[in-house]
């Protein structure tokens, strides 16, 4: 096998001519060639390093490479490299196990899947059996894959171009106390007024019709937004006056990124549904799932579940997540994923005090926000929602300026994220704190005073 191939040129020339790249008008990206990565960081071919303060989409929680995770994948493939999901499989097993022991009590069976879409495809196709209903309920300011379900689940503008598509799924808007839907001016006023729009659009909708509620328990991608104290036993509260199923979408913020296994023990609720991918292998191998309640179990007990994927449980996916969480155990990950917001909180309160630009800082874990204003008072966004080309080129300056100083950051609509891998030292949190410190001065450049 020749590795002539494994250079800057050809895999630039090979990308420009063949690769077909997510979410992308083709001819308008240059996409960086990636030699290799380690532990946090990852370089290009000309020997360019970059601080990964995105986990390539909040994925890897154990950094790039992690050694025992490698391990564990080249021994799984020396051992088996496939078997069809008819069959038991040793990996497929214990990966089962540990998640059920990692997730709230009652729920204790997991269908696997390989990634977050297929995930929450089938939570709802579960709770729609489950209930006899059809109806499911989402959030704006929402991402939930881009499968057919899954993206008419989402909140966000990538859901347009496919609309219309499943029926039956209607939007509610939940709590963000910075951009509040219900003028609320305290996060006690969020709350309650979040949650009596909820119960109107389920009394709207006729909450029989209602299967499920489906939630990131802290928003990923549209924001990093933690919810209220209360807000999320509130919402379990109105499903369980309804008989409605609570579906966590833990994709993005489940497996430590919060500092919790999943986001949902913050606050001590127990969904019927979890959906889970990414960090669950820090995504070396492609997998989620699906985690059930022993009640919605049970309803395919002696019923056929009819859903179903030829790589559900990939032994090499499992083996991978078998190995992921027992380092979790192992090095302390959760506690990693706790010090560095212990670290960032304070540190980005620093850097907003700094910057005119800087409308709120927020977060929790390794799970952080940094919105970008033109003006604090309004709090007008310093690129509008969904900005495109021209609008968008100020955001564009400040993650130019964040890669030229070294960190590849996350940015969506007017956002910095700064989401890097759990296992991220503390020095290097602070080393790419201070190159955004000093890249926002480019975002001050259009802010009022
Ligand atoms: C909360 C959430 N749900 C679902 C998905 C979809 O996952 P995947 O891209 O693996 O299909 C994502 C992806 O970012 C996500 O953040």
């Amino acid at each position: 096998m020749t590795n002539d191939y494994r250079n800057a040129e050809a895999t630039l020339t090979n990308d420009r001519a063949h690769v077909f790249h997510s979410w992308s008008a083709q001819a308008q990206i240059n996409p960086v060639p990636i030699a290799g990565a380690e532990g946090s960081w990852m370089w290009d071919f000309d020997g360019n390093r970059y601080l990964d303060f995105s986990s390539q989409l909040m994925n890897v929680n154990l950094g790039h490479q992690h050694p025992r995770l490698v391990a564990a994948i080249q021994e799984a493939a020396g051992r088996l490299c496939t078997i069809a999901p008819i069959h038991a499989n040793a990996d497929r097993s214990e990966a089962a196990r540990l998640i059920a022991e990692v997730a709230p009590d009652g729920l204790n069976k997991v269908f696997f899947t390989n990634g977050g879409a297929e995930a929450t495809e089938n939570a709802i196709r579960m709770a729609r059996l489950h209930t006899g209903r059809p109806k499911v309920l989402a959030a704006y300011r929402s991402y939930h894959g881009s499968t057919s379900g899954s993206i008419t689940l989402t909140g966000d503008p990538r859901r347009w171009p496919s609309e219309p598509y499943v029926s039956g799924i209607v939007h509610f808007s939940g709590p963000y106390l910075y951009r509040s839907s219900f003028h609320a001016t305290t996060e006690t006023e969020e709350c309650e007024r979040a949650l009596a729009h909820l119960d109107e659009v389920m009394m709207f909708e006729g909450p029989q019709n209602i299967a499920a509620v489906i939630l990131e328990p802290v928003v990923g991608t549209n924001g990093i937004l933690v919810p209220p104290p209360g807000y999320l036993q509130g919402v379990r509260d109105l499903c369980d006056r309804h008989g409605i199923m609570l579906i966590a979408d833990e994709v993005m913020a489940g497996f430590g990124r919060c500092g919790e296994w999943f986001a949902i023990q913050h606050w001590n609720v127990t969904p019927d549904l979890i959906c889970f991918a990414k960090g669950v292998n820090s995504g070396y191998v492609p997998l989620g799932g699906v985690i059930i309640s022993d009640p919605i179990a049970a309803t395919f007990a002696d019923r056929v579940y009819p859903g179903g994927l030829t790589y559900s449980g990939h032994p090499l996916a499992t083996a991978s997540a078998v190995a992921s969480i027992t380092i979790f155990h192992e090095e302390g990950v959760i506690d990693q994923a706790r010090a560095l917001g212990d670290a960032c909180g304070p540190a980005l309160q620093k850097i907003a005090a700094r910057h005119p630009s800087v409308g709120e800082v927020r977060g929790i874990g390794a799970f952080w926000a940094i919105e970008l204003v033109r003006d604090r008072s309004t709090r007008e966004m310093l690129v509008p929602y969904n900005a495109a080309g021209a609008d968008a080129a100020p955001m564009a300056e400040v993650v130019g300026a964040c890669k030229a100083g070294g960190v590849w950051p996350f940015a969506h609509f007017n956002r910095l994220h700064v989401t890097p891998p759990l296992t991220t030292s503390l020095d290097d949190l602070h080393t790419g704190l201070a190159v955004i410190d000093e890249a926002l001065e480019v975002a001050d450049r259009y802010a009022a005073g």
